[in-house]
């Protein structure tokens, strides 16, 4: 069996327009729709309710106007939180996206995701998956959607759910440890995500000869990423995709 007929975008927003809009919001979805981006990459994790939110960090310091663990949280306490003025007084008011909201969201739009499963340190990348894997499948196409993570459980978790023709699975990586074949091979991924600094030329090749398509994070200096397109990647997940494909554009003409 082969995997999904994924048509892959050259880039990917990450976190939605996370240049443009506080990240990981329905605004920022938004926003890398209205700017032409037609897939974007978000994180997924629970508060400690079991809700699954789309949300980077462990905790609310950074992207929300009060302070503690994202675990700590109930889907009705994150509502009350205003997860939009850290970015800018025009988003203020933004409140924390459920997966729901953002499912429905992305079929609106018609925008395909690579969803990244979160595992904080201590969180049980099992639970996670369990909860929000069939959530996803019943709301996306499989031809709209990659599934990543950095954590091995919580893939193998997912390719325990659905074989490789219903769920394409991304394997992230930091650096390219010397076991990433087995790795992938394991999960039977369809795609490595790999940090690009840290990509080498001959790990990439070895990537292509081996079926698996490429996708780097996270790439806003198209001038400096330009090199990398001859390497046979497939896509650029990031932050800036206006300015991004306006360099491409230029370049192409
Ligand atoms: O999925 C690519 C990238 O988002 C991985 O790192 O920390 O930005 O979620 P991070
Ligand atoms: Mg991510």
């Amino acid at each position: 069996m082969t995997h999904p007929a994924i048509c892959l975008p050259t880039l990917i927003a990450h976190r939605g327009y996370s240049a443009a809009a506080p990240e990981n919001t329905l605004t920022a979805v938004r926003a890398a729709h209205q700017a032409g981006a037609t897939w974007v990459e978000l994180d997924v994790q629970l508060l400690g309710d079991g809700t699954p939110v789309i949300w980077h960090d462990s905790d609310i310091n950074r992207c929300s106007d009060q302070r503690g663990e994202l675990a700590s949280l109930t889907w009705q306490q994150a509502q009350q939180l205003d997860v939009g003025s850290w970015f800018g007084d025009a988003f203020a008011g933004e409140r924390m996206a459920s997966l729901e909201a953002m499912l429905a969201l992305l079929n609106e739009l018609n925008m395909g995701v690579n969803l990244e499963i979160k595992v904080n340190k201590g969180r049980d990348p099992i639970a996670l998956v369990e909860t929000i894997l069939p959530v996803v499948l019943a709301a996306l196409p499989a031809e709209r959607l990659i599934v990543s993570s950095f954590d091995a459980q919580a893939l193998a978790r997912c390719r325990l759910i659905a074989p490789k023709e219903a769920l394409a699975l991304g394997v992230l990586f930091g650096s390219i440890p010397p076991t990433w074949r087995s790795q992938c091979e394991a999960v039977e991924a369809f795609s490595i995500h790999p940090h690009w600094p840290r990509l080498k030329h001959t790990q990439a090749a070895a990537m292509r000869r081996d079926g698996y398509e490429i996708l780097c994070y996270t790439a806003n200096d198209p001038g400096a990423f330009e090199s990398r397109w001859n390497w046979g990647i497939a896509s650029a997940i990031t932050d800036e995709p206006e300015a991004f494909q306006r360099y491409l554009n230029n370049r192409r003409q």
